[in-house]
């Protein structure tokens, strides 16, 4: 799910929480949107329209009165340009003026021009927003321009003060707008979607085992979007520390052995697998039942691994096999020449690679930066996200490969 095809006129408005614009347009931008910023002056005190101008690639607006850019779009053509005018943060003045009709700079003029649907990040002190002023103002506006309402969260806020005020996260407000377009139309609902995430134990005795950094986010990110979405959704996970993503059926397994038990049992027959999880190559032959002692005046220990089943070759081979399939390919060098050699070697449909040489995604964090290749020569370099952003955009891939429906 992406927002492809969208034309999003973020407005701006004079709060600490502006300087969250910058990330959100680049995360817009990242999911497909193009982006039109809309500045008011109290905005440009927070933070500089060439920010914006360097994110989204368009010079942001700032004023009303303004020849050269009228030039260009004019106001009324900016209000008709937009699909979504999306209001993040949106001040307490900016609320009052937008209610009362006013048209004092161009963001609330715009806003009176445009037949766009309105989303509202809401971001203040958290005594301005408990406010029966500011509460009346929101009742208002939900009559006038039926928003979507995204936040405002709450926490901790600039001004010392604990409540609800902040502006939602970036992430969350670009979650909440791939929803509302989601809902109106999914490639997946009633899919039937496997996800196999985290890594494995292999044991070595009862107390030890062989393990990898995987912390299973990508793969529950992956479970969460195709839920979201609409699919019917079974995720395969080893040990990590996440929650069930809402409507997902989760299977938790130790080591790669349960792991390949339990997709030649989900598999069959799926609409799509993705191999997310970080299975271990090997398992140690003969594991202990008692937990190892030292032995005293022995400096090495050895182990003899053997190979455990490659599951999402496996997968691929299947009678009743999925009709896509999907594997990581976790790497540290010639990431993309492996890639290709996995997509060939274990019949995939798409191979995502994924640099983990680099600490900033990849292996337990939050963000993720990969490039899919698909078994048709296809390419689709997803630059880095949040893992739940990113997830949607891999979707819209893998979606692509359902194109007899
Ligand atoms: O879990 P996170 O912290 O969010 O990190 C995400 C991730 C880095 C783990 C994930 O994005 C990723 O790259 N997963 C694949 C890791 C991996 O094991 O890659 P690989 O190149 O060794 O394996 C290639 C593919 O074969 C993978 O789809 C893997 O699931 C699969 N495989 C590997 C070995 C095996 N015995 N069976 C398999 O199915």
């Amino acid at each position: 799910m992406s927002l492809q095809g969208q034309r999003i006129l973020l407005g701006i408005s004079g709060g600490i929480a502006a300087y969250k614009s910058a990330e959100l347009a680049r995360l817009l931008s990242k999911a497909g949107a193009e982006v039109q910023v809309v500045m008011t002056p109290g905005a440009q005190a927070f933070i500089t329209p060439l920010t914006f101008q360097a994110l989204t690639g368009r010079p942001a607006r700032t004023e009303l009165l303004d020849e050269d850019a009228e030039q260009g779009m004019g106001h009324i053509e900016l209000a008709r340009w937009a699909t979504l005018v999306l209001l993040a943060p949106a001040t307490a003045s900016l609320l009052a003026r937008m209610r009362a009709g006013m048209a004092d700079d161009l963001l609330t003029t715009v806003l009176l021009a445009s037949q766009a649907p309105v989303a509202i990040a809401p971001a203040m002190n958290q005594a301005m927003w408990a406010h029966a002023a500011t509460q009346a103002n929101v009742q208002g506006l939900t009559e006038l321009y039926d928003p979507q309402w995204i936040g405002p969260d709450s926490g901790d806020q600039a001004c010392g003060d604990f409540g609800a005020g902040r502006m939602s996260e970036p992430a969350a407000i670009v979650q909440a707008l791939q929803e509302r377009f989601a809902e109106k139309k999914s490639a997946w609902a009633g899919r039937r979607v496997v996800v196999t995430a985290g890594p494995t134990r292999e044991a070595i005795d009862p107390v030890r085992y062989l393990s990898n950094h995987s912390s299973g986010r990508m793969g529950f990110a992956l479970a969460e979007a195709a839920a979201r979405q609409g699919a019917q959704v079974v995720l395969i996970s080893g040990p990590v520390q996440l929650a069930t993503p809402p409507g997902v059926e989760r299977i938790d397994v130790e080591s790669a052995q349960d792991m390949w038990q339990a997709a030649q049992t989900a598999a069959p027959k799926a609409d799509l697998f993705i191999g997310a999880a970080a299975v271990a190559d090997y398992r140690v032959e003969n594991p202990s039942d008692q937990k190892q002692k030292k032995q005293q005046g022995k400096n090495e220990w050895q182990l003899t691994l053997v190979q455990n089943p490659d599951i999402i070759d496996g997968v691929s081979r299947l009678k009743d096999r999925p009709k896509q399939v999907v594997g990581f390919a976790a790497e540290t060098q010639d990431v993309e020449r492996y890639a290709w050699d996995k997509l060939a070697r274990k019949n995939l449909d798409w191979i995502v690679a994924n640099d983990v040489s680099r600490t900033d995604i990849g292996f337990n964090s939050d963000d993720n930066e990969v490039t899919v290749f698909g078994r048709q020569n296809e390419r689709y370099d997803i630059g880095r996200q949040p893992k739940s952003v990113l997830a949607d955009a891999l979707l819209d891939v893998f979606a692509r490969g359902f194109p007899e429906d």
